[in-house]
């Protein structure tokens, strides 16, 4: 990909058109700065080209726990403020593990069965993280995992702390769909930029498939695509 906004609009196209191409279309979003940009960007297609969103599924591959939920670094206020207000989404469609509860296990088959109840996924977007990470799958998460509580990595948890100002201890943490809840979504979209994603594009596309790297069960999937821009891609063998 030449350009950033290239990157963006691609990854953006690849949103859009699932749902116009299918008004039921349950869409898996990351948060980022990979994805923050393409989020815009599907918002501006949808007000040059507005499309049915009434019944369109929205959800997030994972949450942030032990913070409040409109926490600016909330997941469920990062896409509601980048896409799904923009889009028209429902309340009822737009699916979040809540960021706190005193039963974390009955949330996790909560969150998977809302998402089964609507037929499945049809397009997963992932980030990368720099250990390999998918949604707040650390390095080690058995490829069988289903939604779960995890860890988030240090450098996450260390801002996240500050901007809350949340004392040590008080136990910060993730939810997040499992990998094999993600392998099961019908198409993936996995999206990285930038020289610093470069060395761990390189492991998860070319090394062994692992759980030390989680990104690199991706391989295995029937439908997923790498979306790369020149920087993550430069230490690939073929490009
Ligand atoms: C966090 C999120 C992931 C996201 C990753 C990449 O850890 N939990 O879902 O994919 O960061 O973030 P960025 O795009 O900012 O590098």
């Amino acid at each position: 990909m030449p350009s950033e906004t290239d990157f963006d609009r691609a990854a953006a196209e690849r949103i859009a058109g699932e749902m116009r191409a299918n008004p039921r279309a349950v869409v898996g979003l990351s948060t980022g700065r990979t994805t923050a940009r393409m989020h815009a960007l599907v918002c501006e297609m949808y007000r040059a080209e507005p499309f049915d969103t009434s019944r369109i599924t929205i959800f997030g591959v994972d949450e942030v726990t032990g913070v409040d939920r409109h926490y600016a670094g909330a997941c469920y206020t990062m896409l509601k403020t980048e896409i799904i207000d923009a889009l028209d989404i429902r309340p009822e469609n737009f699916i979040m593990p809540p960021t706190r509860s005193d039963d974390s296990e009955r949330e996790c088959r909560d969150f998977e069965a809302a998402i089964e109840a609507r037929g499945g996924v049809d397009i997963q977007v992932l980030g990368l993280g720099t250990n390999g990470h998918l949604g707040f799958n650390q390095p080690g998460t058995p490829f069988e995992s289903t939604a779960r509580i995890s860890e988030m990595d240090a450098e996450l948890e260390e801002r996240i702390r500050r901007e809350t100002s949340t004392p040590s201890e008080v136990h910060l943490g993730g939810i997040t769909l499992g990998l094999r809840s993600i392998m099961h979504s019908r198409r993936i979209l996995l999206a990285a930029k930038g020289a610093g994603k470069a060395e761990i594009v390189r492991r998860i596309l070319e090394g062994p498939v692992t759980t030390d790297a989680p990104g690199s069960i991706l391989q295995l999937h029937p439908a997923c695509e790498f979306l790369l821009d020149t920087e993550s891609a430069k230490l690939l063998s073929v490009i």
